[in-house]
């Protein structure tokens, strides 16, 4: 059968892929086969990714010791496109799909690379970002780099390490300040250096891709991790940017789109994964909104900019308006919005609800806590207290500063920016206590719900993000700069540090977690590195889910009763990800395991 290797870097493979690719109708909803080398050995952990529909839908399996994958619950009649990628080997693209016998026998056979860049373009972001990490010798510089520069997009994916000139770097750095992501000026004076040096093919490619060639580079993923099944639903378009999801009611999924101020629902149950998109109502709010003004990206036509979103308990969703500075409460009956108008503070931001229907939410920019009652029509706005005297002055004048930002450039924030404290996760405890996590000042919070009296605790690593109660009650706590997860008891007030896995050894940035409801396992955002890590708390023991896009960027996590764990793919910039679109994502750890094992003729084992 034909077939087309190709350099796995992207644009040009994007392009191979669309273009190459006319795909031919293939009646099977199943497929089995073998994959192996040239050499006819079986290439073990390779993921085989169908896609089909419009917009699209890939499924991926792994495949087995004996390079083997079987795949089923396509929708059949449809056209398919294949890929097949394992690192260190070229990615094989096919559309061919016709040639299977009629029983879905399909094998593939993958050719190894012999140019390291190649290789080394393979691995996820965090390989290469490593590179940067591992030449920052101040451990106050390495945190702020972590903290600032990693919350919207990658780094080291492909777009990201590029060497520039000096001048390039410093408009980069200054539209990034612009936008939030600033740095304190001596350090950021050493970016260009830095990234540079870091990023220069001739000394990267050979540290990324030592031993490329020997069996122990790039080991396979587990046996467990290669009983799942992944499926990823294209999102949107380029100029989107697919904040947070949720799985609501009737396993029915949601996702709010910052960038075109939209929401998006997803039936994963219809054979087409349905998707549909409702425009959240903006009002005549200028671009940006209220936002903490700065600079917006070019496509942009963010007004309200929707950020994280909850299920209610009469399954209506409830949305932050970020720059709105609003909440909103979608009908998924009526398929329609009402708006909540709020009294104060700046940039609602992550929100929970709790036993008694009340909308708890962040409030980012100024530093506040809010809390909105619907039936009552109650609200609160409770100022979180600062670290000290100075920024309490600075933060109450925030508002003075964005008003004027208008009118005076104010330079975008900049070094303030990286140190606000910044109210972010919040989660509501099973005796109805709010906790929260205050990003840049390295603490969590409580809120009495009745008095709204705050209690602050410093934490023992830093950048607290979004946080999660476990069904025993124990506050889970991702470091976002600190490479590890952290276990809270709010009665000994106690933490207990587990460190990520993900090699190299503090590359990764988890942005968030969630608790599986049933198993109380933790999963985390494998955010720099294409992956979803599970945390099992008896055995302690950690998995880590390869993810098969390039650059998924991953930000919250949650559950569906079928056994799916949803995830979305958020990197900011769109473009930046592998097909310049964003996903929905789910896995299913257990996906092939109830299918009988076939052999290369389709006879059952
Ligand atoms: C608030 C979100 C945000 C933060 C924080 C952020 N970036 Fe970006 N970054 C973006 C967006 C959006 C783009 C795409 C800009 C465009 O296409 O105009 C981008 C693009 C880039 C690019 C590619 C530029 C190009 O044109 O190819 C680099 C490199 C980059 N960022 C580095 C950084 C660094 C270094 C930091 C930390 C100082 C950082 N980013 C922090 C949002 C962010």
């Amino acid at each position: 059968m034909r077939a087309e290797y190709q350099n796995p870097r992207f644009p040009m493979s994007i392009f191979l892929f669309v273009s190459l690719c006319l795909p031919v109708l293939a009646s099977a909803d199943q497929f089995f086969g073998q994959v192996m080398s040239d050499s006819k050995t079986p290439i073990v952990g390779a993921m085989v990714t169908f896609r089909f529909g419009d917009p699209f839908q890939e499924k991926t399996v792994f495949t087995s010791e004996e390079g083997r994958y079987q795949i089923a619950g396509l929708p059949g009649s449809t056209d398919y496109t294949v890929r097949v990628r394992r690192i260190g080997w070229h990615d094989l693209v096919t559309d061919e799909v016709a040639v299977a016998q009629e029983n879905g026998a399909l094998d593939f056979t993958l050719l190894r690379h012999t140019d390291p860049a190649m290789v080394a373009a393979q691995l996820p972001a965090n390989h290469w970002y490593g590179l940067v990490l591992d030449r920052v010798s101040s451990e106050y510089e390495r945190e702020q780099l972590v903290r600032q520069c990693t919350y919207c997009h990658q780094q080291g994916n492909e777009a990201t390490r590029v060497q520039r000139p000096v001048e390039e770097w410093h408009k980069v750095l200054s539209l990034m300040a612009r936008m939030g992501g600033g740095l304190d000026a001596e350090f950021s004076a050493k970016i260009p250096e830095l990234f540079n040096s870091a990023y220069d093919p001739k000394t990267a490619v050979p540290k990324l891709t030592k031993g490329f060639d020997q069996p122990g580079f790039a080991p396979p993923p587990s046996e467990i991790v290669r009983r799942a099944v992944i499926d990823e639903y294209q999102l949107g378009g380029r100029a989107s940017m697919q904040h947070d999801m949720i799985v609501g009611h009737d396993g029915i999924v949601y996702s709010v789109d910052m960038a075109t101020d939209h929401l998006f629902r997803l039936d994963p149950s219809k054979p087409d994964g349905a998707r549909e998109s409702f425009a959240i109502p903006s009002g005549d709010l200028p671009l940006g909104g209220f936002g903490p003004g700065g600079a917006l990206p070019s496509n942009t036509s963010m007004r309200v900019g929707p950020h994280s979103l909850q299920v209610g308990a009469d399954g209506d969703i409830w949305i932050t308006l970020a720059v709105g500075n609003k909440l909103a409460r979608f009908d998924t009956v009526e398929e329609s919005f009402t708006i909540e108008d709020l009294p104060g503070g700046i940039y609602p931001h992550t929100l929970r609800i709790d036993s008694k229907n009340r909308v708890w939410y962040t409030i980012a920019v100024s530093n506040h806590v809010g809390m909105f009652d619907p039936a009552t029509g109650q609200h609160e706005v409770i100022r979180v207290p600062a670290r000290s005297f100075g920024e309490e002055v600075m933060l109450r004048m925030l508002p003075v500063f964005l008003w004027a930002g208008q009118y005076i450039d104010l330079g975008g924030g900049g070094g303030e920016g990286a140190s606000l404290p910044v109210p972010y996760g919040i989660d509501i405890a099973p005796d109805g206590g709010i906790w929260f996590s205050q990003l840049n000042a390295h603490r969590i919070g409580h809120i009495d719900p009745d008095s709204f009296e705050i209690t602050m605790i410093d934490t023992p690593f830093t950048a607290p993000r979004r946080m999660r109660f476990d069904s025993q009650g124990k506050l889970w706590i991702p470091g976002f700069s600190s490479n590890l997860i952290s276990k809270f008891d709010i009665e000994t007030r106690q933490f207990e540090h587990f460190e990520l896995p993900i090699e190299p050894l503090g590359t990764e940035t988890p942005y968030s977690l969630s608790i599986d409801p049933v198993t109380d396992d933790v999963w985390i955002c494998g955010t720099n590195s294409d992956s979803l890590i599970r945390f099992q708390q008896a055995s302690a023991e950690f998995t880590v889910y390869p993810l098969p896009t390039m650059v998924t960027y991953t930000r919250d996590i949650d559950f569906s009763a079928d056994g799916g764990v949803w995830t979305s793919n958020s990197n900011a910039p769109a473009w930046q990800i592998e097909t310049g679109i964003p996903r929905l994502i789910r896995l299913d750890v257990n996906g092939t395991i109830d299918l009988p094992l076939v052999d290369s003729v389709g006879s059952n084992l």
